[in-house]
Formats: structure tokens, sequence, C-alpha cells
């Protein structure tokens, strides 16, 4: 197929995420980076194809293959015009903010779950296996990864989930409706592993980690994160699946642990290692 090369996006994942245009119509075309992640990325593919979650959309899917070149995997989808959350937050109203948390939240397959007899099981195993990699030299990591072993996990829901949940990872088009890509599968699937994932930008910042403090981003993102946790406590058992998610939340921070490699995500790592202990205790306290 032949077709022009437009611009090229940022991603982390190693992968090409390619602007293209064949004659008038624009697609986006995501590339896999090495044939070790074709498997991980035709993952995404499935469950991009196979998106269901009310409210909220995925771009469509118009194609896939593997390169003649290279053999690396790749799809191509529509191209949504707009900009990440991420990147215009600061600039949203408030009530803006709560509309999309609404749609967000509404999104959310929390009536939808099931309780997996092996969560527990499942998560102490992804625990045990990341307090192997994750050095025990340093003393913060260790208290966590101590935290989480003594947690029980048995209740976390299982549900239909988007598995990245970023703010970089939410796209609002230009006709204002939501668009999430980069759609995972998770070592469990669960809607409060979404909000932890949330709350890792809302409250602890991540996709900011790179950028010089901004007043107005880090406000908007308070003001979501109050909106995001009083619907959480609102929910039937709600201290209880707010403390829940954010264990999880700790998790995925240890998670990102063995892959730092600059200053800023080292920074991030011990900083909310710290405010989720404290955060974690005040609610225990209770
Ligand atoms: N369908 C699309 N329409 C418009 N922009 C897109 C689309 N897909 C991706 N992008 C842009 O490209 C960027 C990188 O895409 P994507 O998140 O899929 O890459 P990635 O390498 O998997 O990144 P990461 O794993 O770090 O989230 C997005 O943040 C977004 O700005
Ligand atoms: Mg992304």
């Amino acid at each position: 197929m032949k077709f022009d090369l437009v611009k090229e996006f940022n991603g982390h994942s190693g992968c090409k995420v390619l602007l293209c245009r064949d004659a008038d119509k624009f697609f986006v075309r995501k590339l896999s980076g090495s044939l070790t992640y074709n498997k991980r990325l035709r993952k995404q593919f499935i469950k991009q194809k196979k998106f269901t979650l009310p409210f909220v959309k995925t771009p469509e899917i118009y194609n896939y293959g593997y390169s003649a070149k290279n053999e690396l995997f790749f799809f191509d989808m529509e191209f949504v015009r707009g900009k990440a959350l991420s990147d215009t937050i600061g600039i949203l109203t408030a009530t803006q903010i709560e509309a999309f948390i609404d749609l967000l939240f509404n999104s959310l397959q929390i009536k939808k779950s099931n309780v997996n007899k092996e969560a527990n099981f499942i998560f102490q195993n992804k625990i045990t296996r990341l307090s192997r990699i994750a050095g025990n030299k340093n003393r913060l990591i260790k208290q966590a990864l101590n935290k989480l072993k003594r947690f029980d996990f048995s209740n976390i829901d299982q549900s239909d989930c988007c598995g990245d949940l970023t703010l970089e990872n939410i796209l609002i088009s230009d006709d204002n409706k939501i668009y999430l890509i980069d759609l995972l599968d998770s070592f469990y699937n669960s809607w409060m592993i979404d909000v932890a994932k949330l709350l890792q930008d809302l409250d602890l910042h991540w996709s900011y980690r790179h950028c010089p403090p901004d007043i107005n981003v880090n406000l908007k993102l308070l003001i979501s994160k109050n909106i995001l946790i009083q619907k959480i406590l609102k929910l039937e058992n709600g201290n209880t699946v707010l403390l829940q998610i954010y264990y999880i939340l700790l998790l995925n921070v240890l998670r990102i642990a063995p892959y730092a490699k600059d200053k800023n995500t080292h920074a991030f790592i011990e900083k909310s290692i710290d405010k989720i202990i404290s955060t974690i205790n005040t609610m225990e306290q209770k």
C-alpha cells in the first residue's frame, strides 16, 4: 500500500506511532518496535477491536498485518483529531473536568464485575516475582513490598477494563468525545486497576514527571482526584474499595522500579511510595 508519512508521534513503548495519509484519508499506524513486542501489540490490537466499554470510544481499526520488510506487527486505526487529556487538563474548567470524570467513571464495569477466587494468589504471585527483581537494598521498596505481602487481595473485582488508563492514553476529540488508546491486558483485569492508573496521574503526577511544575495543571489534577475519590467513597464499602485501590497503586509504582532509567522516574518512585504508604496508613488508622 502506498501512503504518505505526515508525522511521528512520541510514545514510550518502543512502538512507532505514525500519522499517515492515503489520498484524502488520515490514519494512524502503530508499528511494533521489535519482533518480541509483536505478541504484545497484537494483543493490544485484539483488545481494541473488541472494545465495548460504554460512554467511551476507541479508534476504529482499519487494517493490520506484518511489515513485508521486517515482519513487525502493525495496525492502522482512525486518526482522532484532538488532544491527550494530559495536555489539556490545565485549561479545562472545573465543570468540564467533572463531566469527563463522570463519563470515565460511568464507563467502568463496576456492576459487571465478579470476584475471582484466585485473586489473592494472582496478586501475591506477582508481588513475589517482583520482590526478586525490584531490589531489596532500597529501604522504601522493601517496606512497600512487606506491606503488599501482608495485604489480602481476595476481594479485588474482576471485570473488563482498559488496562493502562493514564491521562496520556485518554484522547479528547475536537467534538468532545473520549477515546481510549493503548488498551492492554493486565496480569489481572479489573476496573480497580483502571482507577489506580488514573490516580497514578491525578494523585502522583506520573505523566508530568519530566515537566516543570505547573500550578494550573496541579490544581486541575487535584480537583479531578477529589471528584474521583468522592465517587469511589460513595460505592458500597467505599472506604475498603479505596484502600484496595491504593494498594494496587502501590504495586503499580513498584512495578515501574525495575525499568526506571532516568533521574525523574527514580525520584517519582521514591516520592510516590512515600505518599502512598502515608495515605494507606491514614486510611487504616480510621
Ligand atoms: N488513533 C490516534 N489518533 C490520534 N493520536 C494518536 C492515536 N494513537 C496514538 N496517538 C498519539 O500518539 C501517542 C503515542 O501513542 P500510544 O500511546 O499508542 O504509544 P505508546 O508507544 O504505546 O505509548 P505508551 O505505551 O507510553 O502509552 C499518543 O499519546 C497520542 O498522542
Ligand atoms: Mg500511550
